[in-house]
């Protein structure tokens, strides 16, 4: 595989959505160079920062710094860290500290954190003043490789997670990995997750490389670069050819649907992370292709040998406490976004690299593997 970043120069990922293009700008130290990006896209502007208490402490004082050093003009909301952040609670409290900091249309917001402060911040800049652009600055690994590209934004209702929210595309995703170098191991591996779902859905030689080269994407430097560009690039070619995923975005879905049942199982909480959920939901749907005839077992295998060895999740035996029981999990599968009039859409392989969208999967099918993987 070559490498795609200089060491010198940040790796830039273009997003190609026309009028709403974009870039990913990844490397270390970037924040420090964050104000002049913003400066030039928006000269002079407010910058309504929206943070967790957590990346605040870490990060808000060289982010403030920065904007100022370059005119511009900002201010803070910070929320508690957390799921439970992405709540209407919240998110009147992160609108209503927006307009008091009088961030009008030709400002922006700045999203700094994680995929909650993502979600929360980007869904408040769609609907403040009818939508105000916004920067993603991601602080996690899974934020850097998923969430903080696409401009999926939203909130969690009762009825389930990202129920409420809105496609709005930030004007610019600065990906500072040195940011990476404070985030809990548990957390980091949890990202790993989406990173090694863009190898196993059409990138093959992305995944053995990965099986290779894990130790140094956990190590940091130029593989975890390199492995963090790689996602971003995978996930702007998708965003770029179905960006309101009526189409081939659905393949990021990849873990999700199994994924989802199971983090709504285990309350949304510190018990199963969401990286987490996806790295049993992704073992999952190859087991479950393999019990369907799509794929050879080996393949299902070598998926789950690598998100072990890594340290993830790969069964429902691994997630501590009570879970639902089968027809409990079934019900929340029926719940998730994935479901279309009752019928069952997962993403399933035919092999490594090789993922596809199947529409109308037999539940009962889904139910017994579901049985069987509870034995
Ligand atoms: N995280 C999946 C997507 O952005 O479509």
């Amino acid at each position: 595989m070559s490498a795609l970043h200089d060491i010198e120069a940040p790796t830039v990922v273009p997003v190609g959505l026309g009028a709403r293009a974009y870039d990913i700008v990844i490397g270390p130290g970037l924040i420090a160079g964050l104000g002049s990006r913003i400066a030039a896209l928006r000269p002079g502007a407010r910058v309504g920062i929206v943070t967790d208490a957590n990346v605040a402490e870490r990060h808000l004082a060289p982010v403030e710094a920065s904007l100022k050093e370059a005119g511009l003009t900002p201010s803070t909301v910070t929320v508690a860290p957390g799921e439970g952040s992405k709540s209407f609670a919240t998110f009147e409290a992160v609108l209503d500290g927006l307009l008091a900091a009088r961030i009008e249309r030709r400002d922006l917001v700045l999203a700094l954190g994680g995929g909650v402060v993502g979600d929360l911040a980007g869904f408040a800049a769609a609907t403040l003043r009818r939508g105000v652009d916004f920067v993603q600055v991601p602080t996690s690994l899974l934020a850097q490789v998923d969430s903080s590209v696409g401009g999926k934004t939203g909130i969690n209702s009762r009825h389930g997670k990202n129920l409420i929210g809105a496609f709005h595309q930030p004007v610019l995703v600065l990906a500072d990995t040195d940011a990476l170098d404070t985030l809990p191991l548990r957390e980091f591996r949890a990202g790993y997750a989406e990173v090694a779902k863009y190898g196993l859905i059409d990138n093959a030689p992305f995944f053995e490389w990965l099986e290779r080269k894990w130790r140094e994407v956990f190590a940091g430097g130029p593989a975890r670069i390199e492995a963090i560009a790689t996602s971003c690039a995978s996930k702007a070619d998708v965003v770029a050819r179905d960006e309101f995923e009526t189409g081939d975005r659905a393949l990021l879905n990849l873990g999700h649907t199994f994924g989802h049942a199971l983090e709504a199982g285990a309350g949304f909480s510190q018990r199963l992370l969401h990286g987490e959920a996806v790295a049993v939901g992704m073992a999952q749907a190859f087991r479950f292709s393999v019990s369907q005839g799509l794929c050879a077992g080996q393949d299902a295998e070598r998926v789950a040998a690598h998100l072990r060895a890594v340290g993830l999740p790969t069964r429902i035996a691994d997630i501590p406490g009570e879970l639902p029981d089968t027809d409990g999990l079934m019900n929340l599968i029926a719940q998730d976004k994935k479901v279309s009039r009752g019928a069952l859409t997962f993403i399933l392989a035919r092999g490594i690299g090789q993922s596809f969208i199947a529409r109308d999967v037999d539940p009962a099918a889904v139910r017994a593997f579901l049985e069987a993987e509870r034995q």
